[in-house]
């Protein structure tokens, strides 16, 4: 909570937001996924990483997971918060570059936290046409 709002105060339009989702919120969406039939499962803007929290808790061996964080210092958070797992510090317009990483070609989920009324025109024109079975926007 204190290092999303200390990023809000650097960072506000690219923040988002000054809460992080609540625990049941990112239960709610989590919930919805079928991580046994979904491969790769990619996370963009996970903030301080209570929604990664919930799917870190449901992934199996057979999944690919990895997260797209813009901001550094989030990045370092939740690299200390869930060691071992991949956080790129980048845009999540640059996904395809980190699904060759993990030699895939395309996300079978995608779970977004940008707000999308915050993204640029390029941004906004990218996200809906990722080749995706499933999208969710919490924002
Ligand atoms: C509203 S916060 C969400 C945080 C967290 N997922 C939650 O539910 O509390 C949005 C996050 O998206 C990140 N972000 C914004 N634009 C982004 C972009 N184009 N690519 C990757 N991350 C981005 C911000 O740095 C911020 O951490």
């Amino acid at each position: 909570m204190k290092e999303i709002f200390s990023q809000f105060l650097k960072t506000p339009i690219q923040t988002g937001s000054l809460i992080p989702s609540s625990e049941s919120f990112a239960k709610k969406i989590v919930k919805q996924i079928d991580f046994t039939k979904n491969k790769v499962i990619v996370e963009f803007g996970p903030g301080t990483g209570p929604v990664t929290a919930q799917i870190l808790n449901s992934l199996n061996n057979r999944n690919i997971y990895f997260a797209i964080e813009l901001n550094s210092a989030l990045v370092f958070e939740l690299t200390q918060k869930f060691p071992g797992k991949k956080f790129y510090n980048d845009n999540a317009t640059t996904i395809d570059k980190y699904l060759s990483v993990h030699k895939e070609i395309k996300a079978d989920v995608i779970i977004s936290s940008i707000p999308l009324s915050l993204l640029n025109e390029t941004e906004q024109n990218f996200l809906p046409h990722m080749k995706t079975h499933q999208q969710f926007h919490l924002c």
